[in-house]
């Protein structure tokens, strides 16, 4: 089957008085794995149940395959829809789980049995037929889910939070087996999330929404290196934000901000069109010694260690400068020991991690 192209057009939603989609404008390729991420309540399941057909919009267009589906009723779009509770039948077999949406759809027996047979290969689910969802692992009930979906060959697979019930390790496993089994089916599948990582390390391209508002579309690294607001660079990664007043002076740019104080900026920094925070990400700061002499193309602070937490990979040191806490993330090397809290010390930001993020 030929993958379908989706697009949403200048959508907008509202329950009651509460606007919880406003002006939404998305395309997602044919084959892509899109994600939709955002924080608790920013309106993802409501974008989602959208295009599925559960939620009408009272303004704008969802196209699928090139054609408008807004007035569409949701079993006649073939859209596949995974549930982030699963929805299993749990008095039903695996087998009668999978089955149930092809005799909803009246098909001959020896087709569903067929299909039936054919999606519990494509999860690796074959032995299980006769179990019931409460005798399976988390991860086994999820790939029922989408083997029940894949069973009616939507042009178009919808994953709401389809890992959130799974424990961390199981969360890895199904998410690779997930991103593997959509490559292999060449479907266009939205996954909504709110977990970051998740969406950086499955989709191709990831829709970061804020208050029913897109804030930014893109790769995951272009969203990781280049995010356009303050939202977006704070809820992928970490990064470390300051108001104040860029300066371009003789003797070469500065920054003159309220909790850092006034800082020489690297001479190749140039000035924002636009009111602007300094943005620069923890994993850009070298920690060194306090008698640390400047370093050309590098912005240089001086802080004391005020905090510090182990996260395995790396220590993630919390740097206080004038009356503000600066992150600084350092790789860890086996058997060094940690900066003691207290420490005196240099911070180091080459100009190129340096951004002003506009307000
Ligand atoms: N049927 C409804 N009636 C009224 N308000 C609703 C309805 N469904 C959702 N909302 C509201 O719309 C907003 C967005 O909800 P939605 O379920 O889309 O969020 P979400 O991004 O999926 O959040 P979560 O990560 O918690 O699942 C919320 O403020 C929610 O309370
Ligand atoms: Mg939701």
């Amino acid at each position: 089957m030929k993958p379908v192209a989706v697009a949403i057009e200048n959508v907008a939603l509202h329950f009651g008085t509460t606007q919880v989609l406003r002006d939404i404008n998305l395309k997602v390729e044919p084959g892509e794995f899109f994600a939709l991420l955002g924080p608790s309540g920013s309106g993802k399941s409501t974008l989602l149940r959208l295009i599925a057909g559960f939620n009408r919009n009272q303004a704008g267009r969802v196209l699928i395959d090139g054609r408008d589906v807004s007035a569409v009723p949701p079993w006649q779009r073939n859209v596949g829809m995974v549930f982030q509770n699963y929805a299993l039948w749990p008095h039903m077999t695996v087998a009668q789980n999978i089955a149930f949406g092809l005799e909803e759809r009246r098909l001959p027996t020896a087709d569903i049995k067929r299909r039936v047979a054919a999606v519990m290969e494509l999860v690796e689910l074959n032995g299980l037929e006769q179990r019931r969802p409460g005798q399976l692992s988390g991860g086994q009930q999820q790939r029922v889910a989408i083997a029940r979906t894949l069973a009616i060959e939507p042009q178009l697979l919808l994953l709401d939070e389809p890992l959130s019930n799974l424990d961390a390790k199981l969360r890895l496993q199904t998410r690779q087996e997930l991103k593997k089994l959509q490559r292999r089916l060449n479907i266009t599948t939205l996954f909504v999330t709110h977990d970051q990582e998740e969406a950086l390390t499955t989709c191709d391209r990831i829709a970061v929404l804020d208050q029913g508002v897109i804030q930014q579309v893109g790769t995951p690294l272009a969203l990781f290196d280049h995010p356009q607001n303050r939202f977006v660079s704070q809820f992928i990664g970490s990064t470390n934000l300051f108001a104040g007043q860029f300066l371009a002076g003789d003797t070469g740019p500065s920054f003159a901000s309220p909790a850092l104080g006034l800082l020489a900026l690297p001479s190749v920094l140039v000035a924002p069109s636009e009111p602007s925070e300094m943005a620069f990400r923890p994993h850009a700061v070298r920690l060194c010694s306090a008698e640390q002499p400047a370093l050309a193309g590098h912005l240089q602070l001086s802080g004391v260690v005020h905090h510090q937490e182990f996260l395995g990979a790396f220590l993630r040191y919390e740097v206080r400068v004038g009356s503000a806490l600066v992150l600084a993330d350092q790789a860890h090397v086996r058997g060094q020991p940690s900066l003691p809290l207290g420490t005196a010390v240099s911070l180091l930001i080459p100009a190129t991690e340096i951004r002003f993020m506009r307000l």
